[in-house]
C-alpha cells in the first residue's frame, strides 16, 4: 500500500458529525429514509466502543445455536454490517431474512421504516468514562477517526460538541426514550462483563430463539474476550496497516470495566462527572 494514508476527514449529516472514510450523505440518507425493515430484522444500536463487536459475535452465535462455523469463517462487519456506512446498502438489500444489522446511528436518524414494524433493537451502553478512554485508544490505531495525543485533551474532545454519532450523551438519552417499547433491549457492557451467560439467555429470551445449555455455552465461550481476540474474522487484524496501525495497539485492547480509573485526572474525573449530572438528569443510569 506504499506511502497511502486515510483522512481523519468527517462529514456532517442533519448535525451528526461522523468519519468521512466510510459514509456518505447517501448510505445516511438510505439507512434514515430508504431502508425497508423487515419484522424479523435485529439491529444491534450502540454509540461506539460500547460492546459493537461483541454483539456481533454474540448474535451471529446465537442465530448459528452456538455453532462457531460462521464467526470463523466471515468477517464480523459482513455477518453483522453497519447499515449506515457505504457498504451498507448492497449488503443488506437482498440479504435472506433474518438479517443481523449493526450501527451507531442515533435515535432520530434510525431507519423511519422500523417503527412501523416488529423488528427488535439490542441497545448496549456502556461506562462512558470507559468509552472515552477505549475510543481514545482506538482512535490512535484507526487512521480515519479524530484523534488528540494528550489523554485530557481527548476527554474534551469527547464531551464536546464535535463527537461523533451525536455524542454518547445525546445517543443515550434519545435512545432511552424507547426504553419501554417492548422490542427494546437494554443490556450494559458492565452486567455483560459480569455474567454474560445470563445475559446470552436475557438476548435469547427477547428473540425468541431457544437454544439449549450446550448451545447457550457455545456463545458465551466463542464470545469470550480471548475467543475474540484471537479470532482474526472479529479482531480486526485482517484491516490493512494504513487503515489500522497494527503497530499503535490491537482493537481487543483491554476488555474490562473501570479502566477510566487508570487515566482520569481527579481534575477531568470531576468535570467529567458534573457534565454526566447536568446533562443526564432526567435518565436514572449510574456507573461505578
Ligand atoms: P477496550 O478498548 O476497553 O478494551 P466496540 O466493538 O463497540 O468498538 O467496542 C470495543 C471495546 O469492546 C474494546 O474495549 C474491546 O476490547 C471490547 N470488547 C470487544 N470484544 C469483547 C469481549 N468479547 N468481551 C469484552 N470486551 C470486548
Amino acid at each position: 500500500m506504499g506511502d497511502f494514508q486515510v483522512s481523519r476527514e468527517y462529514l456532517t449529516f442533519e448535525g451528526m458529525r461522523v468519519p468521512a472514510n466510510v459514509h456518505t450523505v447517501e448510505s445516511l440518507t438510505y439507512a434514515w429514509k430508504e431502508f425497508v425493515t423487515r419484522d424479523d430484522d435485529v439491529f444491534n444500536v450502540t454509540f461506539p466502543k460500547s460492546g459493537t463487536t461483541w454483539m456481533q459475535e454474540i448474535l451471529t452465535l446465537i442465530y448459528s445455536n452456538g455453532d462457531p462455523t460462521s464467526v470463523k469463517t466471515e468477517y464480523s462487519w459482513d455477518r453483522v454490517p453497519w447499515i449506515e456506512q457505504y457498504t451498507g446498502r448492497s449488503k443488506l438489500e437482498n440479504r435472506p431474512s433474518p438479517r443481523l444489522i449493526t450501527t451507531h446511528l442515533p435515535f432520530n436518524l434510525f431507519p423511519q421504516s422500523f417503527f412501523k414494524t416488529n423488528a427488535k433493537i439490542i441497545y448496549t451502553i456502556r461506562n462512558p468514562k470507559d468509552v472515552c478512554v477505549s475510543m481514545y485508544f482506538f482512535s490512535l490505531i484507526a487512521q480515519f477517526l479524530e484523534y488528540r495525543e494528550d489523554f485530557q485533551e481527548f476527554v474534551s474532545l469527547f464531551l464536546s460538541k464535535d463527537m461523533s454519532y451525536a455524542g454518547w450523551f445525546d445517543h443515550v438519552k434519545g435512545w432511552l426514550s424507547f426504553k419501554d417499547n417492548p422490542n427494546f433491549l437494554l443490556l450494559t457492557y458492565e452486567d455483560m462483563a459480569k455474567d454474560l451467560k445470563s445475559n446470552v439467555i436475557k438476548i435469547c429470551q427477547f428473540l425468541g430463539k431457544e437454544l439449549d445449555d450446550a448451545a447457550i455455552n457455545s456463545v458465551v465461550e466463542n464470545s469470550s474476550f480471548k475467543a475474540m481476540k484471537d479470532n482474526e474474522m472479529s479482531n480486526y487484524s485482517a484491516v490493512p496497516d494504513y487503515i489500522f496501525s497494527k503497530a499503535k495497539g490491537a482493537f481487543h485492547r483491554k476488555g474490562i470495566s473501570g479502566d477510566w480509573k487508570n487515566y482520569f485526572t481527579p481534575e477531568r474525573e470531576r468535570e467529567f462527572d458534573k457534565i454526566y449530572q447536568d446533562l443526564m438528569t432526567d435518565v436514572n443510569l449510574q456507573f461505578a
